[in-house]
C-alpha cells in the first residue's frame, strides 16, 4: 500500500494549500456568483451547502482526486459486497445490508444474508406489534415502561432516535435507556418503573459488557423482588450474538433477537438492537428509517464521487484536518429533537477513527479522526461558539436544521432559522478592521483605547461550515442524516488507511478495570500498579 503521503494529490494538496491559506472566503464569494450552486447539492428535500469552505475549485477537484487514487470506489465496493474489511477482527462491515430495501443480495462468504435480516425483521415488527397494542402485558392502556440495557453502540443510537422521534413515540409507552455501571443510572430509572408493565431489553452484542451484565442483573433481581422468578421470561427479551448466555441468564430462546459479526456496535442502530425504536415508534416508521439510509447508502453507492454527499464531506475534514492541521469538529443542530446527535456522532466517528495505525500497520505521520463535539443552536451559540469565532483553532463546523418545525409555537421556528442563517454567515464573513473602527468612532472611542477597542472587536471570519437544510425531522431523514455521516466516516478512514472498525484502545481499559476490581476491597494497601494509581485506590478503600 502506497503511503498516503506519497500520493500525487496528497503532494499536490500540500502544494496547494500554500496558496488557499491565505484566502478569505469573503472575497471567493465576491468574485464567483456561480459559488453556491458550485459548491451545493441537493438530495430530495435535503439542501447541503458547503460553499462557505476554504476551496476553490481546484481545491474540490484535488480532494476528489485524492479520494480515487486513496482507493475510495475500491473500498466502497468492497464494503458493499461483503468483503473482510474489518482485517483486525477477520470481519465483513456489512450495516448497509440491514437497511437494504431493495432485493439485491448482499453476500458475507457467498452466502447472501438478506432472507436472514428480513426474518430478523419480521422478528422485530411482530414483537414490536403485540408491545405496542397491549397484548404482550394483556393491558388495555396505560403505561408500558420499555427499558433498554446496553452500552456504547447498543444504547447510543436507539436512544437517540428514539429521542430525534419522539413525536412519533406511542403515548403510553416511555422509553429509558440504562447504560452506565453507575448505581444512580439504574436506581433513577427503576424508581420511575412499574413492575408489572415493564419490559427489559437486553441489548448487547457479546452479552459480556460488564456494564450490561451488571445493570441486567439488578434489573433481574428487581422483576424477581416485586413478581417472582416465573415474570423473568415475560419481562427480558435479548438482542445478542451470544445466545447462550442469554439463556443462562433466563431470557426464553424466542425472545432472543439475532444479530450478525458483521454489524459493529457503532452502527447497529438498524439491526434488532433498533427494538426499542420499534417500540417505541411503531414497525412502519423504524422501516422508514432504513428507507432513509438506504437512500443515502444508494447514493454513496453509484453517485461520482465529485457528487457524493458523504465524500465531499469526508474529504473536506481531511482538507482541514490534515492541512489546517484542525483538530475538532463541530456539530451543531438548530434542531431540539437531534439534542443527543453529537454525543451519538462522538462514538460513531471517535470510536471508528480515533486510530493511528494503518490497515499495513505502520504508524500514521499525519492526524486522524477529529475530536466531535457540540450542541443543538441556540444553546451553543451562548456556550463554545466564542471559541470557534475567535480563539485560536480552526473547527470546521455542520450546521444542521429543518424547514418545518413540528410544534409551530408564534414566531420560535422562525426566530431560530435567523440564528442558523446567520450564525454560519457571520463566521464566513467575520467583522472588518474598517466596519468596526467606524462603528467605535461613532461611540465615541479615539486614540490608544480606540485602537485597542477594534483589536478586539475585530472577527476575522474565515472559519469553514457545512450547512444541511431539510424539510422536516421524519424518521426517513432521520435515517439520510445518519447514513451520510457513517459513510462519511468510512470515507475518512480509507483515505487514513485505517481500520475504521475495531476499537483495541477501548478493550485495555475494560480488561483493567476486571484486574483492579477485586483490588477494591475496603482494607487492604494495594502496590501492584504506578504510584499514582496506588495512590488512587488507596484513597478509595480508606474512605469506602
Ligand atoms: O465501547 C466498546 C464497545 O465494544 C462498542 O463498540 C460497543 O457498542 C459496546 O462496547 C457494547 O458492546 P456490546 O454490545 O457487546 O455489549
Amino acid at each position: 500500500m502506497t503511503p498516503l503521503t506519497f500520493l500525487q494529490s496528497w503532494k499536490d494538496l500540500a502544494r496547494h494549500f500554500k496558496i488557499v491559506s491565505s484566502l478569505h472566503m469573503r472575497d471567493l464569494f465576491a468574485t464567483d456568483a456561480k459559488r453556491f450552486s458550485r459548491f451545493s447539492i441537493r438530495f430530495d428535500d435535503m439542501l447541503f451547502d458547503f460553499s462557505k469552505n476554504r476551496i476553490t475549485k481546484e481545491t474540490f477537484a484535488l480532494l476528489i482526486r485524492l479520494a480515487k487514487e486513496a482507493g475510495v470506489e475500491k473500498y466502497r465496493m468492497a464494503m458493499f459486497n461483503g468483503e473482510r474489511i474489518n482485517i483486525t477482527e477477520n470481519r465483513a462491515v456489512l450495516h448497509v445490508a440491514l437497511r437494504n430495501r431493495s432485493d439485491r443480495p448482499i453476500c458475507v462468504d457467498g452466502v447472501n444474508v438478506m432472507p436472514e435480516v428480513n426474518c430478523a425483521l419480521t422478528k422485530m415488527c411482530n414483537f414490536s406489534t403485540v408491545v405496542r397494542n397491549g397484548s404482550w402485558f394483556n393491558i388495555n392502556d396505560g403505561i408500558v415502561d420499555i427499558v433498554n440495557i446496553g452500552i456504547g453502540g447498543s444504547n447510543m443510537g436507539p436512544m437517540m432516535v428514539i429521542e430525534a422521534l419522539k413525536p412519533f413515540v406511542q403515548n403510553g409507552i416511555t422509553c429509558h435507556f440504562i447504560s452506565n455501571v453507575d448505581d444512580s443510572n439504574i436506581y433513577q430509572v427503576l424508581k420511575r418503573c412499574r413492575p408489572e408493565t415493564t419490559l427489559f431489553i437486553i441489548a448487547s452484542k457479546t452479552f459480556t459488557t460488564q456494564e450490561t451484565i451488571i445493570n441486567s442483573q439488578t434489573a433481574r433481581a428487581w422483576i424477581v423482588k416485586n413478581l417472582g422468578e416465573k415474570a423473568i421470561t415475560r419481562h427480558f427479551v435479548a438482542i445478542s450474538a451470544n445466545k447462550n448466555a442469554a439463556i443462562s441468564f433466563g431470557i426464553d430462546i424466542n425472545n432472543i433477537f439475532s444479530f450478525w459479526d458483521w454489524v459493529g456496535g457503532r452502527y447497529s442502530l438498524w439491526s434488532t438492537i433498533g427494538l426499542s425504536i420499534a417500540i417505541a415508534v411503531g414497525f412502519e416508521r423504524f422501516e422508514e428509517l432504513l428507507f432513509g439510509a438506504f437512500d443515502i447508502d444508494e447514493h454513496f453507492r453509484m453517485e461520482p464521487l465529485a457528487k457524493n454527499i458523504p465524500v465531499i464531506m469526508a474529504m473536506l475534514g481531511i482538507w482541514y484536518i490534515d492541512f489546517f492541521g484542525a483538530t475538532t469538529h463541530a456539530i451543531l443542530p438548530y434542531d431540539q429533537y437531534l439534542y443527543r446527535f453529537p454525543s451519538y456522532l462522538q462514538q460513531t466517528d471517535m470510536e471508528s477513527n480515533g486510530k493511528s495505525i494503518t490497515r499495513d500497520g505502520r504508524m500514521v505521520d499525519y492526524h486522524t479522526g477529529p475530536i466531535l463535539f457540540g450542541d443543538v443552536g441556540t444553546n451553543g451559540q451562548h456556550a463554545f461558539y466564542q471559541l470557534i469565532y475567535q480563539g485560536t483553532q480552526l473547527i470546521p463546523a455542520d450546521f444542521i436544521a429543518t424547514v418545518c418545525s413540528h410544534n409551530p409555537v408564534g414566531n420560535h421556528h422562525r426566530l431560530l432559522m435567523s440564528n442558523y442563517f446567520a450564525q454560519s454567515k457571520a463566521l464566513m464573513i467575520g467583522k472588518s478592521r474598517e466596519t468596526v473602527r467606524d462603528e467605535l468612532i461613532q461611540q465615541g472611542f479615539s486614540g490608544d483605547s480606540l485602537e485597542i477597542a477594534i483589536s478586539h472587536r475585530v472577527v476575522l471570519g474565515n472559519r469553514p461550515t457545512n450547512s444541511l437544510l431539510y424539510c422536516k425531522l421524519t424518521p426517513r431523514t432521520l435515517g439520510r442524516l445518519i447514513a451520510l455521516y457513517e459513510h462519511k466516516i468510512f470515507v475518512q478512514g480509507v483515505i487514513w488507511q485505517i481500520n475504521s472498525f475495531d476499537q483495541w484502545g477501548v478493550e485495555l481499559g475494560k480488561k483493567l478495570a476486571n484486574i483492579i476490581l477485586p483490588e477494591l476491597n475496603g482494607s487492604k494497601q494495594t502496590d501492584a500498579h504506578d504510584s499514582s494509581t496506588n495512590g488512587l485506590i488507596n484513597h478509595y478503600n480508606e474512605l469506602c
